[in-house]
């Protein structure tokens, strides 16, 4: 599903600020990044869901070189992914229904279709009292979760999220996980960067290590030496 050969990134002329990143998430697998703030995890993830495109080396997606594809299918390939912003990036004159409508708008699904799929998602993530908000009167972790809802609500083939639990509290995060589970379980290949470490533990998926823009480890955090 991703592929990193060898890959470098720097921002303009900057300094490269991943190094030499080689890995692969197989389809259907469930993974977590970590590594401490500065290491590289988001621009590591911005790679992954096509923002950026690496200054060196090869980033393989859906079996095709990121780097040699056309503006077109490059769009084609961003509608397969969903993607959890750490700043949420909510549309601000929509409501938070709309906001999560939005994907399935885009993909063309009917309209009787979409409302009861919306709603029934945004209760679930326990903002069944704010569908109709509009974002700038929800807090930071409300946003997150109707940023969450918006990203899971066509199933994408591929999800990625940076720190989609860092503005809830543990009962709604462990929530949150589930249905990221319960993605992964139909078929979703998910990417998880977080800084929670009860949680990375507990759910023994297999995890990236970044620090200082190289991956410095990749496998199962509970079978690593205390
Ligand atoms: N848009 C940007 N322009 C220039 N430098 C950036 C930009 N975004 C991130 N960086 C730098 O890249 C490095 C890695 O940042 P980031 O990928 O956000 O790490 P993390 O998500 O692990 O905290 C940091 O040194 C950060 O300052
Ligand atoms: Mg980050």
């Amino acid at each position: 599903m991703i592929q990193f050969d060898g890959v470098g990134y720097r921002y303009g002329r900057g300094p490269e600020i991943l190094r030499g990143v080689s890995l692969s998430v197989p389809r259907g697998s469930f993974h977590f990044v970590v590594g401490p703030s500065g290491a590289g995890k988001s621009s590591l993830l911005k790679l992954m869901y096509l923002a950026h495109r690496p200054t060196s080396g090869t980033v393989t997606l859906f079996g095709r070189d990121v780097s040699r594809v056309s503006r077109a299918e490059m769009a084609r390939m961003r509608r397969r992914i969903g993607v959890v912003f750490q700043d949420f990036r909510l549309i601000e004159h929509l409501s938070a229904v709309d906001n999560v409508a939005l994907p399935l708008r885009i993909a063309g699904a009917k309209e009787g279709q979409i409302r009861d799929h919306v709603r029934e998602l945004l209760r679930w993530v326990g903002l069944g009292d704010q569908l109709d908000a509009l974002p700038s009167t929800l807090s930071g972790g409300e946003q997150q979760r109707v940023s969450i809802a918006r990203a899971v609500i066509n199933r994408p083939d591929l999800l990625v999220a940076d720190e989609p639990t860092g503005n809830v509290d543990d009962e709604i995060g462990w929530r949150l996980m589930r249905l990221f589970e319960e993605l992964n379980r139909l078929g979703t290949t998910v990417i998880v960067a977080t800084h929670n470490e009860t949680m990375i533990r507990r759910l023994d998926y297999p995890v990236l290590r970044l620090e200082a823009g190289s991956v410095t480890a990749a496998g199962h955090q509970a079978r690593r030496p205390a």
